[in-house]
């Protein structure tokens, strides 16, 4: 399927997925494995095939969020380690070790249904400490006891222990040290009575990258918003240079010239002010492109800005084309991406909306068609 059979669609170029993923790993030490995190459909990009495209540059496992996720990954055919962050549902554990995902037990509970449900070799399983999110995981006064409990659980290998940094996207390094403090406490306590893991992790893409706390790598590092050639924020000036991997794109659907005084899309919010020639870019809310840019954001067609006039509809809304010439129905318009010398980015959108990027491009919805492409050539798409 061709992105022209389509109203509006998502482009991802997957040599530049892989080529972060390369730049990535020059940046880490060889003996530092990375993990691909591509959960939530991989933040929009389309789990499967980002997790190919980044088992093949050279990343050695993948994360997710949820069992299901996993499963998918795995019914896909991929066979890589895949740890799932999230929590289980004990009722999830049978799942878990059918399909060998490598779950982060927190609660006896998980233990015993997990340990129930494998009858194979041991599944190898991790915890995590809660040391600073207060969101999941132990409190670090905990762990000890529940990993020498653990212990009585054959049918279960303490593979990894991790954390995850609540403020490592910030200049000043010195939050995330403490919470790399309180972690590396819990580690040896652990190796003092033999039960530490051979894997630990504690850094995302923020503290894998940021320049201050590139001693805190441990033997893993999961890596999500910086595969996607998106920085965890704009606070630090990150060493690694990366490549957008997502072009949100459309086909203007009609274009017209409207009179002065014309009220635009639901509630009239824009009235056109003297003669404006508008088009109709099918994509809206449905999509996932944020209603709140009504009035506010701005779209590419044939290389200009066209801003949006009134409010974004669930599939489509208006743009003021007056001051670009000979646009027609069928145009390319760009959403998120560039074309000729401007770009809208995933950060531009994010700061309009007050939020992240991560959230910008996440949100893109399923029914927006995924086209992959590697270097110019459509590779295959859903
Ligand atoms: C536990 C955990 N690890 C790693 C990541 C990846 O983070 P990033 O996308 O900032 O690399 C996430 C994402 O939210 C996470 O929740």
């Amino acid at each position: 399927m061709g992105c022209s059979a389509h109203p509006t669609w998502v482009e991802i170029n997957l040599e530049a997925l892989a080529a972060n993923v390369r730049a990535l790993r020059q940046w880490l030490p060889a003996r530092t494995a990375l993990f691909a995190v591509v959960k939530a459909n991989a933040y929009g990009h389309g789990a499967v095939e980002v997790a190919r495209t980044a088992l093949a540059a050279g990343a050695a496992g993948l994360c997710v969020a949820r069992v299901a996720e996993g499963v998918a990954l795995r019914q896909a055919g991929i066979g890589a380690p895949v740890w799932v962050l999230g929590w289980m549902a004990p009722s999830e554990a049978a799942t878990c070790a059918r399909f060998r995902l490598t779950p982060t037990v927190n609660s006896l509970e998980q233990a015993r249904a997990l340990a129930s449900a494998n009858s194979d070799v041991p599944l190898p399983v991790h915890v995590k400490v809660d040391t600073g999110m207060s969101r999941y995981g132990l409190l670090p006064h905990e762990v000890l006891p529940f990993v020498r409990a653990l212990a009585a659980f054959p049918q279960l290998r303490l593979e990894g222990l991790w954390t995850h940094l609540a403020r490592a996207d910030e200049a000043d390094p010195a939050p995330a040290r403490r919470q790399v403090d309180a972690f590396r406490a819990v580690v040896r306590q652990l190796e003092a009575e033999g039960l530490s893991p051979p894997i630990h992790h504690v850094a995302a893409s923020a503290a894998a990258l940021h320049p201050e706390l590139n001693s805190e790598y441990f033997q893993a590092v999961r890596v999500g918003i910086a595969l996607y050639g998106l920085y965890p924020s704009d606070q630090v000036a990150w060493p690694v240079a990366l490549t957008p991997v997502l072009a949100w794109k459309a086909r203007v659907a009609r274009v017209r010239t409207l009179p002065p005084g014309t009220p635009v899309s639901y509630g009239g919010t824009y009235v056109t002010p003297r003669t404006t020639r508008v088009a109709l870019v099918p994509a809206g809310y449905g999509d996932g492109y944020p209603r709140a840019l009504s009035n506010r954001g701005a779209v590419l067609i044939r290389g200009r800005r066209c801003p949006i006039l009134g409010r974004v509809c669930m599939d489509g809304f208006v743009v003021d084309v007056s001051h670009v010439d000979g646009v027609r129905e069928g145009d390319e318009v760009v959403l998120i991406g560039r074309q000729g010398e401007e770009g809208i980015t995933a950060d531009e959108l994010a700061q309009a909306l007050d939020t992240i990027n991560y959230e910008v491009v996440t949100r893109i919805m399923g029914r927006v068609p995924r086209l992959y492409l590697s270097g110019e050539r459509p590779a295959a798409s859903e």
